[in-house]
């Protein structure tokens, strides 16, 4: 894993500083790296399958991707991005050693997701409009197995009561056993769906 991340770094790099540039804000290396590993070590025991809810530039997706690269068992995630042209750059920045083909990009909005199969995925990661994250995760919930978790990002800052819904919601809910982590500054929550 360290040596094809080095083997990938100048492009990963690139697409952070890019996304930065942009505007599209992606997450940070910590968190990148927490999310490889997290997913890493699910996918070494059964097939894992994440939604991810803001693509932005791929920057969080690659992570996710790259974790695949290593596993037995058949694993991808699929990213929504309600811009159509971030999904562009998004697809164009996936298409590096072929991590393309453990990525889907679907342009729709996460308050309103496409899918007919439910529930489906392992895990949900949330990192798009702060103030919709308590919609995101009454959508997602439909889409996600028991046992299954959701992450979401930004908790802590920059606007943590642009939030104040879904920390209830998770936190307070008996739905989901939650902690709150400081993987970077910004804050990350993780909730375990429990019926
Ligand atoms: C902070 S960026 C995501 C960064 C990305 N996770 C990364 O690490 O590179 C937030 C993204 O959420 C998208 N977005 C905003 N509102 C959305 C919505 N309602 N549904 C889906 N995507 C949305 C934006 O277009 C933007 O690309």
């Amino acid at each position: 894993m360290r040596e094809y991340l080095s083997k990938l770094w100048s492009h990963i790099f690139d697409v952070y500083l890019t996304s930065m540039r942009c505007g599209v804000y992606p997450i940070s290396f910590s968190f990148a790296r927490f999310l490889t590993l997290l997913s890493g070590c699910l996918c070494t025991r059964s097939s894992v399958r994440v939604l991810e809810i803001g693509s932005g530039f791929g920057f969080s997706t690659s992570w996710f991707a790259i974790s695949f690269r290593f596993c037995k068992f058949p694993s991808f995630v699929i990213s929504i991005d309600i811009n159509f042209n971030n999904v562009k750059v998004a697809l164009k920045n996936i298409n590096v050693d072929n991590l393309v083909v453990f990525v889907d990009f679907i342009v729709c909005d996460g308050r309103l997701l496409p899918f007919r199969v439910c529930p489906y995925f392992d895990i949900v990661f949330i990192d798009a409009d702060k103030e919709y994250y308590v919609d995101y995760l009454n959508e997602c919930d439909k889409y996600l197995k028991i046992g299954g978790l959701v992450i979401a990002h930004n908790v802590f800052l920059p606007e943590p009561h642009k939030l104040s819904n879904f920390l209830k919601e998770i936190l307070e809910s008996s739905k989901w056993f939650s902690i709150l982590v400081p993987v970077d500054p910004a804050g990350t929550s993780i909730s375990l769906k429990v019926m």
